[in-house]
């Protein structure tokens, strides 16, 4: 799935979710990465996915550059695994049938990609990150960016993306200066939840929740008693009846906190180490209030990450309209991010 980038070249990050497409472009400007344009646009209806990434591409007003583009869901698997210490040809030859041992799926069926990590490990024995992705699902989505002229240069997974962003917009600042800290990104998006646990910068942990604001929209529409346009209204600006909503959403907040707060367990006890703050980003997490909700769930510090908030911007690229969807554009971000050769 791994791809190359070339200096100079403009990168495109598209994200195609389930609910909205997000298009982030990165251009070279001297020693810094800038936003040479963006783009969101939501999905109307199943069927109209490739008009939305038509028009989110159009907003972001780039032509050219490379593709980077992520794929997510039940069809990828990630598994953090530790094999004897060898080179990296050696480990790409080794990775089909490693992978048959960890992968759910037969393996001619998949995509697979294996990476050594920085972290754990030892003289004999190395850990490694393996990803596979069912081969229709990647040809489904090169398809879909084929409909609109665009071949991708990379296929990187939500979660990772993520991490990519973190890094690449906390560079310098948080990130590098709490060395030890552990953070965890959870982006909650329509369909999905995708939680990565970042330890020093490396990406210990990921896993994705099949909750999100899909179901928070249904749950508002049940138990207000309202159709699932009303309700999608009400959870953007609910207005006066906040409390109704808030009180609506508790089931799902219990729901998604309880699964997020399994994860941190499970990092916790593997790692022997404590996540220390949560980073929420993904249009779900724009509920006003969502995050103290969860916060109460699992009892970690849990704020709004704004991904976009230390960008630098074009001329003529209007930062507001970024702004106001920051939270949304965290996994774009992380895709555009592979301008730096370095991730
Ligand atoms: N202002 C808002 N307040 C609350 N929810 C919002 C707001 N704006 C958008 N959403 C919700 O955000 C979700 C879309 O977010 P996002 O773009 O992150 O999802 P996606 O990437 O399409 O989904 P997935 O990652 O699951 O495929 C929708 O469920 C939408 O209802
Ligand atoms: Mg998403």
């Amino acid at each position: 799935m791994l791809g190359f980038i070339k200096r100079n070249e403009n990168v495109l990050g598209v994200d195609i979710g389930t609910a909205c497409i997000k298009v982030v472009a990165f251009e070279e400007a001297g020693d810094t990465v800038r936003v040479a344009g963006y783009g969101l646009a939501e999905v109307e209806q199943e069927g109209k996915r490739a008009e939305a990434l038509r028009e989110a591409l159009k907003a972001a007003g780039v032509s050219g550059g490379r593709v980077v583009t992520a794929v997510s869901g039940r069809s990828v698997t990630v598994r953090y695994v530790t094999m004897p210490t060898m080179s990296d040809a050696e480990l790409r030859a080794a990775l089909p049938l490693e992978a048959d041992k960890y992968m759910p799926y037969d393996v001619a069926e998949l995509y697979l990609d294996g990476q050594r990590l920085a972290i754990g490990g030892n003289e004999q024995e190395m850990r490694v990150l393996m990803v596979s992705a069912k081969k229709g699902l990647i040809q489904d989505h090169v398809a879909m960016l084929q409909q609109v002229g665009m071949s991708p240069a990379v296929i990187d997974v939500d979660a990772f993306a993520l991490g990519n962003a973190y890094e690449f917009s906390e560079r310098g600042g948080e990130a590098e200066g709490a060395s030890g800290d552990v953070v965890a990104l959870v982006d909650i998006g329509a369909s999905k939840t995708s939680i990565n646990i970042i330890k020093k910068g490396i990406s210990c942990f990921t896993r994705e929740v099949y909750v999100g604001g899909r179901d928070l929209t249904e749950v508002i529409a049940k138990r207000l008693g309202v159709d699932p346009a009303a309700a999608e209204t009400l959870k953007r600006n609910p207005g006066e009846r906040n409390a109704e909503v808030m009180d609506a959403v508790t089931s799902v907040a219990e729901d998604l906190g309880n699964e997020i707060r399994l994860s941190f367990d499970y990092f916790e006890s593997q790692f022997e180490d404590e996540v220390q703050r949560v980073k929420l980003s993904g249009g779900g997490a724009r509920l006003a209030g969502f995050d103290n909700a969860l916060q109460g769930v699992f009892g970690k510090p849990t704020a709004l990450w704004d991904s976009v908030g230390r960008l630098q911007v074009a001329s003529g690229v209007d930062p507001a309209g970024l702004k106001d969807h920051a939270a949304q554009f965290a996994i774009a971000v992380g895709l555009a991010a592979r301008i730096r050769a370095r991730i």
